[in-house]
């Protein structure tokens, strides 16, 4: 046991007799460990709710200065997660929030939820997992506990995080072994920001260490703040969990997306298929088409597996078609506002198009890898006139291969009906959606939204996309 193993032992009654494992167990059993949260964004935040609301003491790290600005201010910068969460535990006694990575190192248990972008080749962009990993390595020290909750591909915590951690300890001489002085385990996170009912703590986890002992711990971590875990045999196990959730979401959602050009062609709607084919009661899962994949994982996540398995001489075929499906949603979507104006004998360049919703999905302020933004990009480039609006994306955002110097416009009889087209992308519940029905001329639809509204007072001529 190396000298810092026998400082952490200090809070106990008969330390030198316990091992480092049950030392933390025994910190987790008491509420007594710190658990250090790196990336407090979609998926850190809530995390630190779901941990502080199980009684333990939290510290917040994120590179970003400004919102750890923000939350020593109580201010949210995540409007769907709401006020009161951020209120809540800015004012606790038992959470801080710091951009300055010394604070790590009082953290008994750190968990990353940092991002997994994509780099300029479809390639995974590991920097800020090896980055955040580099981070904690500094102030590694025995009996700590770190999990990687980021989406991956399998391998990446044995193969990528933990040389890293290792390193930093060999670096300082500290003495100390993974598996036996420090531990390691993955375990996925499956936040739906902008989910109703469905907090942190309700969503069942699914954990694995890189050897047992750190999945045996994690799995005593997580079962005292989440009311379910799934505990699996190893990080990878659990790595290529979340790959499989998302693969399946992309590849039903593609296949949605196909059979609505096909049925479309043949004047079939398909969301009234989907609802037929729902009423079966074992064997289909309801998918629903749209204007193209948004969000951080969906459209990102998959190709990291695909990406993986070439390096083991294999390729995605699956994948690679759901991906090449539903990129092309967007062009299918502004073909077929062309065609609906068409229609009007109207062509799209000079015509004006509202869009409405700019986030990738109902109910939130995420823009990121939304569709809406290649549509207006599109529709910009064929000559059209675009505005947008979208309750909760006041001014177009800055965002890696868009810009566009736009607010989101009033929704009101006049700026609807001065629109050739209404592009519905994204179904906000708070865009009313009678109004548009009532004085828009033409209401091209991705989301079936307009079939909550009332056919005896909708004027809109209105085409599914
Ligand atoms: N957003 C979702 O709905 C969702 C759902 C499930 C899983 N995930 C996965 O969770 C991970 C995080 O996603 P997110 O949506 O929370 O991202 P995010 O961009 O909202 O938040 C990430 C945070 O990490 C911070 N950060 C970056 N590098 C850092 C570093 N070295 N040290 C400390 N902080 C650092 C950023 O400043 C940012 O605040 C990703 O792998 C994502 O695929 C996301």
């Amino acid at each position: 046991m190396s000298v810092i193993d026998q400082n952490l032992s200090m809070d106990h009654t008969n330390p030198q007799s316990m091992s480092i494992g049950d030392q933390l167990r025994e910190r987790i059993q008491s509420r007594t460990a710190r658990v250090g949260i790196v990336g407090l964004g979609y998926v850190g935040l809530p995390l630190v709710k779901a941990v502080h609301d199980a009684g333990y003491p939290v510290i917040g790290f994120d590179v970003d200065q400004s919102k750890i600005e923000m939350l020593n201010a109580s201010k949210s910068y995540l409007k769907h997660l709401g006020d009161e969460l951020v209120n809540e535990i800015s004012a606790s006694d038992r959470f801080t929030a710091s951009s300055d990575e010394a604070v790590l190192a009082d953290a008994d248990i750190v968990i990353l939820c940092v991002p997994t972008p994509l780099g300029e080749h479809r390639e995974p962009d590991l920097s800020y997992v090896t980055g955040s990993a580099e981070i904690v390595g500094r102030s590694l020290r025995a009996g700590q506990l770190v999990i990687l909750e980021s989406t991956t591909y399998p391998g990446t915590t044995r193969d990528e995080m933990v040389p890293i951690l290792q390193k930093a300890a060999n670096d300082r001489s500290l003495g100390l072994e993974v598996g036996e002085d420090f531990f390691v385990a993955y375990s996925p996170e499956r936040e739906d920001p902008g989910r109703e009912g469905m907090a942190t703590s309700m969503i069942p986890k699914i954990v694995g260490g890189v050897d047992p002992l750190s999945g045996e711990l994690a799995t005593e971590f997580y079962r005292s703040c989440i009311e379910n875990i799934h505990p699996v045999s190893s990080a990878e196990v659990g790595e290529a969990a979340k790959i499989l959730e998302n693969v399946y979401r992309a590849v039903n959602i593609a296949l949605v997306n196909e059979l609505k050009v096909v049925f479309d062609r043949m004047g079939i709607d398909i969301w009234e298929v989907i609802e037929a084919a729902k009423t079966k009661p074992f064997g289909f899962q309801a998918f629903y088409p749209g204007p193209g994949l948004g969000g951080h994982c969906i459209p990102i996540d998959p190709f990291y597996l695909t990406w993986k398995a070439k390096a083991v001489g294999l390729e995605t075929r699956f994948i690679e078609l759901a991906g090449e499906i539903n990129q092309d949603m967007p062009s299918h979507v502004v073909r077929r506002v062309m065609e609906s104006l068409n229609d009007d004998t109207k062509s799209l360049r000079e015509s004006s198009i509202l869009i409405i919703g700019l986030a990738y999905k109902p109910n939130v302020d995420d823009v990121r890898e939304s569709p809406a933004a290649e549509i207006l990009k599109l529709l910009s480039e064929h000559g059209a006139d675009v505005s947008y609006h979208d309750p909760h994306i006041p001014t177009f955002p800055t965002m890696r291969r868009y810009e566009y110097d736009l607010d989101s416009v009033d929704l009101n009889p006049d700026t609807i009906a001065s629109a050739d087209c209404v592009l519905i992308v994204t179904d906000h519940d708070a865009v009313n959606w009678e109004l548009i029905g009532q004085h828009a001329r033409l209401v091209v639809d991705t989301r079936n939204a307009m079939s909550v509204t009332d056919p005896s007072t909708r004027k809109a001529r209105v085409v599914k996309a």
